[in-house]
């Protein structure tokens, strides 16, 4: 891989980004809200934003760079596949039972439901989620589809996948910002109490994690090599910059990709 130091630092801070992410979200409810509880209180709507921290935030954000960890390339394709799908699926239960605490919530305090233009494109992003899961399993992972097709429509899954992913991140904005306008009366929001500036900050972290991985995810020389030569990569351990295809590899590999011809974008 090509400055695979400079990837490795990116990452490592993706990961930082977004374990401090879920602790931000974590301490909110803990320290300066009701804590977590299913019971249609305030309790239960903490789970809203928390689990969409971890879920539609941090492993959604995940499962879009795990194909280009290089330590992951010796893995099969396939296996990758079904990491990448079962990362989705697993933030996308999240994300149900997140959208549920607050449905919830809402119902037993006679709130109205679906009214504010964070629920709005909330809910079309949880529910564009699951319609790229399915395209994505049914395309990428049942091995019937042809390999043109898969090509075709790869460009579609990538900026759909994109697309949802930073959607979840304006709308968890919106959602921090409401709470805290709603919940923080005296002193107010705009007295900047300590819960005010703990949440202000996970708004940070989330859109610096969510940076990263469009960064991470948009650079082509960090891209998974194609099968045939992700079998062949010399990863050296001892020097983990020296991630790269036996000379031989690299020139078999342009070869296919001339025969290929697109075929190599196919997932
Ligand atoms: C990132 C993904 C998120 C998605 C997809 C999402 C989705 C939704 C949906 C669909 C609703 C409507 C529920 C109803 O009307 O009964 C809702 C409500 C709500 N959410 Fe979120 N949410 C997200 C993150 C957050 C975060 C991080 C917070 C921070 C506290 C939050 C705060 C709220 C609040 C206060 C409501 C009730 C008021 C309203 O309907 O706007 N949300 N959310």
């Amino acid at each position: 891989m090509e400055d695979y130091k400079h990837f490795l630092l990116l990452f490592t801070l993706a990961l930082a980004l977004g374990f401090a992410s879920i602790a931000s979200a974590l301490t909110w409810a803990l320290r300066y809200r009701e804590g977590l509880g299913w019971d249609g209180g305030a309790a239960e709507f903490n789970w809203h934003p928390l689990l969409m921290v971890i879920g539609f935030i941090f492993l959604q954000g995940i499962a879009i760079v795990v194909y280009r960890l290089p330590w992951t390339w010796r893995c099969s394709k396939q296996m990758m596949k079904l990491i990448h799908a079962g990362l989705n699926v697993l933030a996308f239960f999240l994300a149900v039972i997140s959208v549920v605490a607050v449905f919830d919530f809402h119902n037993a305090k006679n709130i109205p439901n679906m009214y504010s233009l964070h629920s709005w494109i909330g809910l079309a992003a949880v529910i564009l989620y699951p319609a790229q899961i399915v395209i994505g399993i049914a395309v990428y992972l049942i091995p019937v589809t042809p390999v043109y097709v898969r090509a075709a429509l790869m460009p579609i899954h990538i900026y759909s996948g994109l697309f949802i992913f930073t959607s979840g991140i304006a709308t968890a904005l919106m959602g921090i910002t409401e709470k805290l306008i709603f919940s923080l009366k005296s002193p107010g929001y705009k007295d900047s109490p300590p819960e005010a500036v703990l949440v202000n900050v996970l708004g940070l972290l989330i859109v610096a994690f969510g940076g990263l991985v469009l960064w991470i995810a948009t650079r082509p020389s960090w891209k998974r090599p194609k099968e045939g030569d992700a079998q062949t990569v010399s990863y050296n351990s001892s020097s983990p910059g020296n991630v790269k295809m036996a000379r031989t590899d690299q020139e078999s590999s342009l070869e296919a990709r001339r025969r290929n011809g697109k075929a190599e974008e196919s997932g």
